[in-house]
């Protein structure tokens, strides 16, 4: 190897790094949708236990699972499982720790190119004087790819191109530009972050008028704060808690394996682990929570925000919200607001292209160059149909297939691995080797049992899905015999595009079969294109398997 071997400069830079995988899109955009959706306080008791029976032990699994295969020369997650169990299939189903990240950062980084492009437009003041219509408008021709830039058409391409070219250039300085940026991004996102959540917290009912009659950010907050104990019953609101809780601390997606093979052996992770996603919540749940849905329902009420949300509302509706602060504030808050999401972004984005680099470094000798730009081109590649297809569900898909149950499949097989196969015994010691912290013994108890048991639960429950998430329905169906009604949401009916296909059996309108004809099709193709770059890399680790049989 060309490079000198890679470490973190410091346990701080680590852990903003670490925070700054986690801290994400989802923080801002993704939690208020689905506390809003899921009823709001309904969904914060679902939500903390989740988090503390599931997200706790799952980074002290993957930073442990990380170091562990680091002190062994493994920084990306097929030789990491590979070293942990016996058998040569754990190598396959590492595979997941790479193509997640691959597939996730494809859709991500547009998500994040948005942020990058309107904060360019707030201090450019474009939004300056338009409607809320208009500036709903402009966000839906932006995605249609009617808007330019300066004079450079097809705006969203160009700042997806530019957006990758960035993440591409902080990956080839290696972990040093990682943390590098986790220092600078991290600190601001949250000085940003807290302006803004002032902002919401203060907003209160100054803004009602003639203009805004139902103005009252306290029914935001209210709403999201005031805990709803009915929810304990409703699987539907566990299941939607538990995919926020991956998609937040990024667990199950092979980052964190790949972070912390780069910490010295005897190093805590116990604490860090903990700090880190602490860190994480505290970003989500008060930060995330004080800013688009107490100051959107501060101008147009609840009842609006209820039906409006949607993480599109963040471009849809903040920037003429922030108008309404007067022109100096608006382009402040605009800044702020898309600057944060940006920062977010990237600390996230970054962490997506390191255990690609990683694997093509330790298997096929790959500096840091031809790793980033190997990640950039791929990312390129998957994404760019992202963008081009949106309005036909593209980008859907690979946020349901990559972001949300491969997150799954691989947490659930990372835990058996670590309490069934390595040993629940040997893990322990590997989680406390070196700990700055005492962990609670039941969280040897919890992590042997009740972690596995909710994976498999909210992997059956996305797999099985009733209809309309009515779960007393079902069962009392299922017992009268009339068989177990499922929901198109459900895993098993997305396969086969059973809502899309019912829409279009029951359509007319010539547009809109010729639409939903174009949803299927690109439905099958992004399936298509996740499967290819899966088999890909599965194909990849078997060729750097033989590579090593070989050698030895
Ligand atoms: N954990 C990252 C986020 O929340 C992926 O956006």
């Amino acid at each position: 190897m060309s490079e000198k071997k890679e470490a973190w400069g410091s346990r701080l830079g680590l852990i903003l790094a670490m925070a700054g995988n986690s801290v994400g899109l989802g923080n801002f955009l993704r939690f208020p949708v689905q506390a809003v959706q899921n009823g709001g306080g309904t969904f914060i008791i679902p939500y903390l236990v989740c988090f503390l029976l599931m997200g706790i032990p799952l980074l002290w699994i993957e930073w442990s699972m990380g170091r562990f295969g680091g002190s062994k020369g493994h920084h990306s997650t097929p030789f990491i499982l590979g070293s942990m169990g016996s058998g040569s299939l754990w190598k396959y189903v590492g595979v997941f720790g790479i193509f997640t990240n691959i597939a996730v950062a494809a859709y991500y980084c547009y998500i994040e190119s948005w942020t990058l492009s309107y904060t360019f437009h707030s201090i450019r003041g474009t939004f300056t004087g338009l409607s809320q219509t208009e500036i709903a408008q402009y966000f839906s021709d932006y995605v249609n790819m009617t808007t330019d830039f300066l004079g450079v058409p097809n705006e969203a391409i160009l700042f997806f191109v530019i957006c990758i070219l960035i993440n591409t250039y902080i990956l080839s300085k290696g972990l040093a530009g990682i943390e590098q940026v986790a220092k600078i991004g991290m600190p601001l996102l949250i000085l940003f972050g807290i302006f803004l959540a002032i902002r919401g917290l203060s907003l209160g009912t100054t803004a009602s008028s003639a203009e805004f009659p139902l103005a009252n950010a306290w029914d935001g907050l209210n709403y999201l704060w005031t805990p709803q104990y009915d929810s304990l019953l409703k699987p539907g609101i566990w299941l939607a808690a538990a995919g926020q809780i991956f998609f937040t601390l990024s667990v199950g997606m092979g980052t964190i394996h790949c972070y912390a093979a780069y910490i010295n052996s005897k190093e805590d992770i116990a604490l860090n682990a903990t700090s880190a996603g602490f860190t994480n919540e505290f970003v989500e749940v008060v930060l995330g929570s004080l800013i688009v849905v107490p100051i959107a329902a501060g101008y147009f009420g609840l009842d609006w925000v209820k039906e409006n949300i949607g993480f599109g509302m963040a471009f849809q509706s903040m920037p003429f919200l922030f108008s309404q602060w007067g022109s100096f504030l608006a382009a402040l808050a605009g800044i702020f607001w898309f600057g944060l999401l940006f920062f977010a972004g990237i600390t996230s984005s970054l962490a997506m292209g390191t255990p690609w680099m990683g694997f093509m470094r330790d298997e096929f000798g790959w500096g840091r160059i031809k790793g980033a730009l190997s990640f950039g081109f791929l990312t390129l590649c998957l994404g760019l149909p992202c963008v081009i297809f949106y309005k036909y569900g593209f980008f859907d898909q690979y946020d349901y297939w990559a972001g949300t149950v491969s997150l799954v499949i691989f947490a659930l097989a990372e835990t058996i691995l670590f309490a069934w196969v390595f040993g629940i015994d040997r893990g322990w010691q590997e989680i406390n080797e070196g700990a700055d912290i005492i962990i609670p013994k039941i969280y040897k108890w919890i992590i042997k049992f009740v972690t596995p048991l909710l994976l498999i639960f909210v992997f059956l429950g996305a797999f099985f899905t009733p209809e309309g998430n009515n779960w007393a329905d079902a069962f009392d169906l299922v017992f009268s015999g009339y068989g177990w009604p499922l929901d198109n949401s459900s895993l098993l009916m997305q396969i086969n595009n059973s809502g899309l296909k019912e829409t279009l059996a029951g359509s007319t309108d010539m547009k809109q079969v010729e639409t939903i004809a174009n949803q299927i099709f690109f439905a099958n193709m992004a399936r298509l294109f996740l499967l290819s770059l899966f088999i890909g890399i599965a194909l990849l680790v078997y060729i750097a398997y033989r590579k090593r049989k070989n050698k030895s």
